[in-house]
């Protein structure tokens, strides 16, 4: 009977055979879940079908040294690609603030730097690449192998650290090691990690505090770089605001000898701050980040972004968008100022994000940029660097520029050597 049924196949008698059937319901299994997959896809794209559709080729994949600055621009003025020497020093005060060491990487090549270095920019190139997304497949590739290398250098560099700091613990007694450096302030964040336990009193193991150590390390360096870089060429750009700011800093340090900025200092600077937030709105350095809807959201104007969809945030639009920001594309530091009350929502201005996972470094990070920009405006006059064409925004993981970012440094005669 069977034999007669499957006739049409003409499979002759081993249409009978157990495992044919089996066969034939493993593909029409497959061939359902094919078509429920792409009928929800179908449906997907239905009810999406009233926002508006993303450009044909995808734009989002797509398209403190300063003693070294003194020394190159030893002859009068130095042509400097600002984006590569900030990332150094990023990265030069990360290690310090996280494991207490001195890489000194700004001034000799380091390892671990390179490798770290080395990482962003194999992360950066594989997001471009549709089949690297599978491990087993990256890692048969020359990619992969350097990826895997590097991992494992920076990895045992985390490490050394921590097994070290144990030791010290248990050797010195950690009450008495841990008191002595929260009172010289000089506690880092391995020794915050070593300290830390979760609600039910359990300590971090060596392998949690490196995963947080590395991802600091990492989302700590790129952005700030990112940030700084766009803020002096916004400066160079407006001479007259990058006075008034080297104009605010001298004034504030003028009695501090030698010239450093205390924790109290950082709330007197407030123009330098203004400037920051608009080269911020202007040149987000995390340009878009993406989110999972859990639940259907229901938008002012009644579309409704269906549950099960990730929604790419466009922070560099947010931040140019024409109903909140007045000549949006105009670099106009007032509009962060204090003293006029803002009618914009706080959402209008998110490059942290917002909502429980904003960014957990951004307090560290305006510290870091009001630090490094008010002591190198009171050393260097920045100027743009008319050899080289406008620079054009390069959005890769961070917003970055194509070729670099390349200004001019003039040292100022009358600032602190
Ligand atoms: C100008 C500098 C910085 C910018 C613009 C920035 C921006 C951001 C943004 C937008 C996010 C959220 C990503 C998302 O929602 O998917 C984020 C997350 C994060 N940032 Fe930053 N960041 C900066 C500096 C830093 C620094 C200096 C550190 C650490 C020292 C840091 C550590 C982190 C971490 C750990 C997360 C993940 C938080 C989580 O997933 O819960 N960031 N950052």
């Amino acid at each position: 009977m069977l034999q007669l049924s499957l006739s049409w196949l003409r499979l002759g008698p081993l249409a009978a055979s157990p495992w044919l059937l089996l066969l034939l319901l493993v593909a029409s299994w497959l061939l359902a879940r094919f078509l429920a997959r792409a009928y929800a896809f179908y449906d997907n794209c239905c009810r999406l079908r009233c926002f508006s559709q993303p450009p044909k080729r995808n734009w989002f994949w797509g398209h403190l040294g300063l003693a070294k600055w003194q020394h190159l621009a030893s002859e009068g003025s130095a042509r400097v690609n600002v984006f590569e020497h900030i990332s150094l020093m990023a990265l030069d005060s990360l290690q310090k603030c996280i494991f207490s060491f001195d890489s000194d990487c700004q001034a000799k090549p380091s390892d671990y730097i390179a490798a770290i270095l080395e990482l962003s920019a194999l992360v950066a190139k594989r997001h471009n690449l549709t089949f690297m997304n599978k491990d087993f497949l990256y890692y048969l590739t020359p990619d992969g192998w350097r990826f895997r290398r590097a991992c494992r250098l920076v990895h045992d560099f985390t490490d050394a650290v921590i097994q070290q700091r144990r030791r010290t613990l248990i050797s010195q007694g950690s009450h008495d090691f841990l008191k002595a450096k929260a009172k010289a302030k000089t506690l880092d964040f391995i020794d915050v990690l070593l300290l830390a336990k979760d609600k039910d009193g359990k300590e971090l193991s060596d392998e949690d505090i490196r995963a947080e150590a590395d991802t600091f390390m990492f989302e700590g360096h790129d952005t700030t770089a990112s940030g700084l870089s766009w803020i002096l060429y916004n400066l160079a750009r407006h001479p007259e605001y990058q006075e008034r700011c080297r104009q605010e800093v001298q004034e504030l340090l003028k009695d501090h000898e030698p010239k450093e900025m205390e924790w109290d200092d950082l709330t007197k600077l407030p123009f330098l701050t203004m400037c920051i937030k608009e080269s911020l709105r202007l040149y987000p350095p995390v340009f878009g980040i993406l989110r999972y809807c859990a639940q259907e959201i229901l938008l002012p104007d009644g579309r409704v972004v269906p549950k099960g969809n990730f929604c790419a945030i466009s922070i560099f639009e947010i931040h140019r968008n024409p109903s909140v920001w007045l000549d949006p594309e105009v670099y106009n530091p007032f509009r962060f100022d204090p003293k006029i009350p803002q009618k914009r929502s706080p959402l209008a201005f998110i490059p942290f994000s917002a909502g429980p996972r904003n960014c957990i470094g951004q307090t560290f990070a305006m510290t870091e940029m009001q630090v490094v920009l008010a002591l190198t405006l009171l050393r260097f006059r920045i100027l743009p660097d008319d050899a080289e064409p406008e620079p054009r925004r390069k959005p890769e993981l961070i917003l970055r520029a194509e070729g670099g970012l390349w200004l001019r440094l003039e040292p100022l005669s009358a600032g602190p050597q």
